[in-house]
């Protein structure tokens, strides 16, 4: 038999079989490939006499053409096959019932620190985090807090080790100080997040959530801080007006320190803020102590600021007019449903937030 024979039997054969796309594509380097079968006769045209060169060589040209049309053939073949069997096994009965779908809630804690992070970023605050777990160093010591603190006691702190090395935090105010190593004054930032302190009560939970504010520049005073909380508590409540008051007080970590009240009155039995000649706790605050500025390496002649701690948890229960605190952590879903917000719908004063 022929060489020509020889190779079309052999490949004819191969190509009526059950094949691949890889196995024709292999089937197609053993005849056309650097070393394939047609390219190798091809190669060896050169060796046979001249009377029979010509004859072969137009065979071998005939050959080729139809296997390559063969290939192409069971190319288009396999494609098809598989197209239909796609279609045939990916259909969609577009009769049948839709599944029903439970859609999440955003909890009322998330909304409200994303609407205090996109009020303060309105006036050029960024947004810090820090880690749950602290040591004590930051926690404590970095911010002025001597060790006989009644903070530092076990009764109010979540210590982790014997050593009280390592605790959870009882305040976002560590991240001030990681936030001023960490860079070059001037600083504005907020930093939102969980606390922790040993207290439970319909009032008191032991984890609960704070936003630290901290604003450090060259000639900061205390009428900018004013200014900073006015303009939060009345864009949060969404008031043009509200009645707020600077009590003295003392914290560790600022000189002087104050305690900021909002008004509010009762009316059938609901709370009314802004108005009124009732007063209502809502955040601590002050100039931030030299100590705590020499600590992290920044001249309190050359710099200095304000920051405030607001209790976040408390916001929302006023905004939210939710009544127990305790609620926010049992994860009912029920009760998510009913006080949680529609990812979708955005809510009248949000402004976007520009993280
Ligand atoms: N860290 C204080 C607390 O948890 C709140 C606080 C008060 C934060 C005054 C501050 C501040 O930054 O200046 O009770």
């Amino acid at each position: 038999m022929s060489d020509i024979k020889k190779i079309k039997d052999e490949f004819l054969v191969k190509l009526s079989g059950d094949l691949k796309i890889e196995n024709v594509s292999q089937i197609k380097s053993e005849l056309f490939g650097k070393n394939g079968k047609i390219s190798n006769s091809f190669k060896n045209l050169k060796s046979l006499p001249v009377e029979e060169r010509k004859k072969f060589a137009s065979d071998l040209n005939i050959l080729k053409d139809e296997l390559q049309d063969k290939i192409n053939k069971k190319i288009q073949e396999i494609e098809i096959t598989e197209i239909n069997s796609k279609l045939e096994n990916e259909k969609v009965d577009v009769t049948l019932p839709e599944r029903n779908i439970v859609q999440g809630k955003i909890h009322p804690v998330s909304q409200v620190i994303d609407e205090i992070s996109s009020i303060f970023s309105e006036i050029g605050f960024s947004v810090e985090e820090g880690p749950d777990v602290e040591n004590e160093h930051y926690n404590f010591t970095a911010l002025n807090t001597p060790d006989n603190h009644p903070a530092r006691d076990m009764h109010d702190t979540f210590y982790l080790d014997d050593k009280k090395e390592f605790l959870l935090r009882t305040h976002t105010s560590p991240v001030q100080v990681r936030t001023m190593l960490k860079g070059k004054p001037p600083f504005k930032i907020i930093a939102p997040g969980r606390t922790y302190r040993s207290d439970s009560d319909q009032t008191h939970a032991p984890m609960f959530h704070q936003v630290e504010g901290l604003h450090i520049d060259k000639n900061i005073n205390m009428g900018h801080l004013k200014g900073c909380l006015n303009y939060f508590i009345k864009s949060f409540f969404e008031l043009n007006k509200i009645k707020m008051r600077f009590r003295p007080s003392h914290f560790p970590f600022t000189e002087p320190s104050a305690e900021v009240d909002i008004g509010y009155e009762l009316r059938d039995g609901k709370i009314i803020i802004g108005e009124g000649d009732k007063w209502l706790e809502i955040l601590g605050c002050g100039m931030v102590h030299p100590n705590v500025l020499k600590n992290v390496k920044i001249n309190p002649d050359k710099y200095q600021g304000y920051a405030f701690g607001i209790g976040i948890d408390r916001l929302a229960m006023l905004k939210y007019g939710i009544n127990d605190l305790r609620a926010f952590f049992e994860t009912d879903y029920r009760w998510l449903n009913h006080f949680g917000f529609d990812p979708l719908d955005v809510p009248s004063n949000y402004r976007g937030l520009s993280r």
